[in-house]
C-alpha cells in the first residue's frame, strides 16, 4: 500500500471537492474553445507519436475527445476518483480507458506513443522523480509532453496570487516553475531534445475560468485563441514570449 504525504493527499480532496466544477469548464463553450486549443498547441510538434497516448492527471478526461482523430489508444490516470469517475461517465469509447491512480506509483502494463501533463508538473511532490518514472513508460523516441504556469510576467503572477487568496477552489500551495526550471527537470530525468514553448497569452483566462455571459464570452474566447495562434507563431517567441504568455509548454524526447 502507498502512503501519499499530506500535499498530495490535500490535493487528492481538492480535485475531488472541485471535480463537477473542472468537468463544467469543458461544457462551456467559451472554455471549451479555449482548453481544446492549449491542448493542440502542446501536441503541435508531437503528432507522429500519438498512437498510443498517456494523461497523467487526465481530470474529467475531455482531451479523450479532442484528440479522438490521433490516437489509436488513450489512457487517463488521475489521483481522483471522482475525477476518474465523471470521465468514464462522460468520454468512454473505443481505445480510450480511465483508472484511478497516482503518478509516483503507477505501474502500466504497455509502454505508450507518448505522454503528457496538462497544469499537473507543478502538484507533484517529486516532479524530476516523477518525470523520471514516466519516462519508462514511453518507447523510445516517445515524447513527454507538459503544459505548465508560468512566472515570467509578473502582472500574471500578481493575477494567480490574488487568485490564491480569493478562490477556495485554486490549491493555495501550487508552484510555478520557470522555463529553465522546467527544462533542467526534463534534462534531469533523462529527456532529449528538449524544447520550450511559450503559450497562451490572451485564452488562457478562457481556459482556466467559467465565466458567465457565455454568449459574450464565446467570441471573445474564439479571437483570442486566433490571436495566440499568431503569436505563437511569431519569430522568436521563444525568447521574448517567456516574458509575457501565462503558460509555457516543455516537450522532451525519450532516447
Ligand atoms: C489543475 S488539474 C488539471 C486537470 C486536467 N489536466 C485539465 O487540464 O483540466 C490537476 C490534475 O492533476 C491530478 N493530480 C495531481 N496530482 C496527481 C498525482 N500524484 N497522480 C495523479 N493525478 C494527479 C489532479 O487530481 C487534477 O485532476
Amino acid at each position: 500500500m502507498s502512503i501519499k504525504s499530506d500535499r498530495a493527499e490535500t490535493d487528492r480532496i481538492l480535485h475531488d471537492r472541485i471535480s463537477e466544477d473542472l468537468a463544467r469548464k469543458d461544457q462551456l463553450p467559451a472554455q471549451r474553445l479555449a482548453r481544446q486549443f492549449r491542448l493542440s498547441q502542446t501536441f503541435k510538434n508531437a503528432q507522429a507519436h500519438t498512437s498510443s497516448i498517456l494523461e497523467i492527471g487526465c481530470g474529467a478526461g475531455f482531451s479523450a475527445e479532442y484528440l479522438k482523430d490521433t490516437y489509436k489508444t488513450y489512457k487517463g490516470i488521475d489521483h481522483s476518483s471522482l475525477l476518474i469517475a465523471a470521465a468514464s461517465e462522460l468520454h468512454s469509447a473505443p481505445g480510450v480507458t480511465f483508472e484511478v491512480a497516482d503518478i509516483a506509483t503507477y505501474k502500466p502494463k504497455t509502454q505508450f506513443d507518448s505522454t503528457f501533463l496538462i497544469g499537473v508538473l507543478h502538484h507533484l511532490d517529486d516532479p524530476v522523480g516523477n518525470l523520471r518514472r514516466v519516462t519508462q513508460f514511453v518507447s523510445s523516441g516517445g515524447y513527454v509532453l507538459a503544459n505548465e504556469p508560468q512566472p515570467g510576467n509578473p502582472i500574471i503572477t500578481w493575477a494567480r496570487a490574488l487568485r490564491k487568496i480569493t478562490d477556495n477552489n485554486y490549491s493555495s500551495d501550487q508552484v510555478e516553475f520557470t522555463a529553465t526550471e522546467l527544462a533542467a527537470q526534463f534534462q534531469e530525468a533523462g529527456l532529449i531534445d528538449i524544447t520550450i514553448t511559450p503559450q497562451g497569452f490572451f485564452s488562457t483566462p478562457f481556459a482556466e475560468v467559467a465565466m458567465p455571459l457565455q454568449s459574450i464570452m464565446t467570441p471573445i474566447s474564439r479571437i483570442a485563441c486566433a490571436l495566440d495562434n499568431i503569436i505563437e507563431r511569431l519569430p522568436g517567441v521563444r525568447t521574448w514570449g517567456r516574458w509575457l504568455s501565462w503558460n509555457i509548454v516543455v516537450s522532451g524526447n525519450v532516447p
